[in-house]
């Protein structure tokens, strides 16, 4: 396999295990910290665990102001309330405490605190020019992986298209994994980011910018995560299984940092945006067929190989062919290990709006990153398969 270039610098400094959450004020003031912003959800301070961050960062001399209105797939209204009140306070470092969605609302919030306009003028890559809010993210979900990337993911609040806003500058300077945080969470939605954190390994592992770097990681995190997701479903309280599954998720942020993602997560969005779809189950219906397709690219068939052969699966003596199947079983058997409900829609689904919702996905921004050409036609297929129209 060719091997290409790739220019990897770890910009996240990651601190893990048990207990690990207890060290947040002492590093808040290593970073320079003395009035804290601290983003969270509702969810999460119920659990308690905004408390006992509270308690932590007071113990060290911090000011802290708490907004706690995330809200799932935040919106860049969300992120403005948010702004609002840190406008109000001389903040001088975020923490983001709890899933995807309060770790992308604070890295947006970073965004125009220190560098104005609004969340649109930041699409894409390295738009900030002013320096930004140095960061600690504290994860309780194993999923997203958002706490070792640069980018925030930030839906527009009038049109729901998912704007991806990545700078170097945004990426948390300390990401704090204390598995024991994870156990809040309802088994449901543990269920549904684990799938989000293997389907980011597995397509990570085999886009068209995968390289030696990101494919270490992407490997890394499939084997952890798919392995924590397996005992975590049949024992919730597993303490091994949960801190398996945040590191997998982890590392599969740091994979997508250095390659991107896939056609699962193209086809995915427009199911979430317009129906509401949950992005774990979304992305995990999506999968097993986007992984089906690609296995007409053989880099793509050679790494799935791999990938299967890490976890014991299959090994060097399998040709190709069988270890690929072999992938695929056991892509098909850990989505139905999350027995998501039936998400056919075909009676609600006309001609129009099936294409309407091939067109989106064949325009999401990961789509381009697929490792086999994947076109509104092909998504189109795929949709009648998957919803039943
Ligand atoms: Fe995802």
């Amino acid at each position: 396999m060719k091997l290409t270039n790739f220019d990897y610098s770890p910009n996240t400094r990651i601190i893990f295990g048990c207990k690990s959450i207890d060290d947040i004020g002492e590093e808040a003031v290593q970073l320079g910290g003395k009035h804290v912003l601290l983003v969270t959800d509702k969810g999460v301070a119920e659990a308690g665990h905004v408390k006992g961050v509270i308690a932590n960062l007071e113990s060290c001399n911090l000011h802290t102001v708490i907004f706690d209105d995330v809200r799932e797939n935040p919106t860049t209204e969300d992120v403005n309330h948010c702004l609002q009140l840190a406008s109000e306070h001389p903040i001088d470092l975020i923490i983001g405490l709890g899933g995807g969605s309060s770790l992308d609302t604070a890295k947006g919030c970073n965004f125009l605190l220190t560098n104005g306009g609004e969340m649109k003028d930041y699409l894409g890559i390295g738009k900030a020019k002013k320096p930004m809010l140095p960061m600690i993210a504290v994860p309780t979900t194993a999923g997203t992986g958002s706490e070792t990337q640069s980018f925030a993911l930030i839906s527009d609040e009038i049109t729901h298209q998912k704007m991806a806003c990545g700078d170097s500058k945004a990426t948390p300077k300390i990401a704090i994994l204390d598995p024991e945080l994870t156990l809040s969470q309802p088994k449901k939605v543990a269920i549904c980011t684990a799938i989000d954190a293997i389907t980011h390994a597995v397509e990570s592992a085999v886009t068209t910018k995968q390289n030696p770097i990101s494919l270490l990681f992407a490997k890394e995190a499939f084997k952890m995560a798919q392995s924590g997701f397996e005992s975590m479903v049949s024992d919730p309280e597993n303490i091994a299984a949960r801190s398996k599954l945040l590191l997998g998720a982890s590392y599969a942020g740091i994979a997508i940092e250095n390659s991107m993602l896939g056609a699962a997560h193209a086809a995915a969005n427009p199911l979430t945006a317009h129906y509401g779809i949950v992005h774990g189950n979304a992305v995990g219906v999506m999968l097993p067929h986007i992984v089906r397709f690609n296995c007409d690219d053989s880099t793509s068939q050679k790494i799935y190989a791999e990938l299967v052969a890490d976890i014991g699966i299959a090994n060097e003596k399998y040709k190709t062919d069988d270890a690929v199947n072999r992938f695929v079983e056991r892509i098909d058997y850990l989505v139905g290990l999350a027995g998501f409900s039936d998400i056919k829609l075909g009676h609600n689904i006309n001609e129009a709006e099936l294409s309407m919702l091939a067109n989106e996905a064949s325009k999401q921004w990961t789509a381009n990153f697929n490792p086999r050409k994947i076109v509104a036609s092909d998504f189109a297929r795929i949709y009648r398969k998957v919803l039943g129209c």
